[in-house]
C-alpha cells in the first residue's frame, strides 16, 4: 500500500514528538502492508510555521535514518496545506510542496479547518486548478459542516477537488458520525485515495491494514483503488520529492 498522508517527521507539528517514535511509526506501517510512505507535515499559519526547506531539512535527516534502520520503507515528502490566502504566493515563489502528480497536474494535499467550510474556499480551488494544481481535500469525512449538511459535500465535489479518506474513519477511530458519513461517501464513489494521517503509535496509529480489510468486503476493486492504485499513480516516484 502507499500512503500518502503522515505526520512522521519527528518535532515539527503535532505528530511524532521524538525520532525514536518516528522509527516506531516507520516500522508500524510496514507492518501494515506500506511500501511507500508520504511525509507530510502540517503547514498552517501560527500553528505550525513550516516551509518546504524546513520540512526537506526535517525529511532528508529522518530518511537517513530509516535507512540506517533497514527499515523497508521508502519515502517522499509534502505537506497538508490548511487553506490560506498565502497559498498563491508560496506557489510563485515555489515553495508549495506536491504529493505528486494526477491527470498531469500537482496534486495539493489540502486542509480544511475541522469545524466549517471556510469561506473563499471556492475562488482558491478555481486558482489552483488554474494554475495546473489539482486541490486533494484531506479527511472530508471529518468536517462538523459536511457531517451536519451532507449536501453542501456535492457542492464540493462540483468545484472539481479530490478528496482524501481517513483510514480510522472506517474502523471507527473518530466516532459513529464520523464513520457513518464515511461509508456514506465510500457508497457515492466519492474518495479517490484512503491514508493513514497518523500522528503517532497510540492515539492516531497507522489504521491502513484494518481499513483496507473493511473497505475491501465492502469492494474490493474501489479499495485497490483507494489503498494502492490511485496513491501508487500521484506519487510515481520519479516525479516528486522521493530518495
Ligand atoms: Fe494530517
Amino acid at each position: 500500500m502507499i500512503d500518502l498522508h503522515s505526520h512522521i517527521l519527528p518535532g515539527i507539528d503535532d505528530g511524532a514528538r521524538s525520532l525514536d517514535i518516528a522509527l516506531e511509526m516507520a516500522e508500524q506501517a510496514v507492518s501494515c502492508g506500506i511500501s511507500h510512505m508520504v511525509c507530510t507535515p502540517h503547514i498552517h499559519m501560527g500553528y505550525f510555521d513550516n516551509s518546504f526547506s524546513s520540512i526537506a531539512e526535517a525529511f532528508y535527516s529522518f530518511n537517513e535514518h530509516v535507512k540506517r534502520e533497514s527499515i523497508p520503507l521508502s519515502l517522499s515528502f509534502a505537506a497538508e496545506v490548511r487553506v490560506n490566502e498565502l497559498i498563491p504566493i508560496w506557489h510563485k515563489k515555489g515553495e508549495l510542496p506536491f504529493l505528486g502528480k494526477y491527470d498531469g497536474k500537482n496534486v495539493l494535499l489540502l486542509e480544511m479547518p475541522h469545524s466549517h467550510i471556510p469561506q473563499g474556499l471556492d475562488v482558491l480551488i478555481k486558482w489552483l486548478l488554474r494554475n495546473n494544481i489539482q486541490p486533494l481535500i484531506a479527511h472530508p469525512e471529518r468536517n462538523r459542516e459536511l457531517i451536519a449538511e451532507n449536501d453542501k459535500f456535492n457542492w464540493l465535489q462540483r468545484q472539481g477537488c479530490l478528496f482524501q479518506a481517513t483510514a480510522g474513519a472506517f474502523v471507527g477511530r473518530f466516532g459513529e458520525r464520523v464513520e457513518e458519513f464515511a461509508f456514506r461517501l465510500l457508497e457515492k464513489g466519492a474518495f479517490h485515495v484512503v491514508a493513514s494521517d497518523t500522528h503517532d503509535l497510540i492515539r492516531r496509529p497507522n489504521d491502513m491494514q484494518a481499513a483496507l480489510e473493511v473497505v475491501s468486503k465492502y469492494n474490493s476493486e474501489y479499495a485497490e483503488a483507494l489503498f494502492i492504485k490511485t496513491p501508487g499513480r500521484i506519487i510515481a516516484l520519479d516525479q516528486n520529492n522521493a530518495v
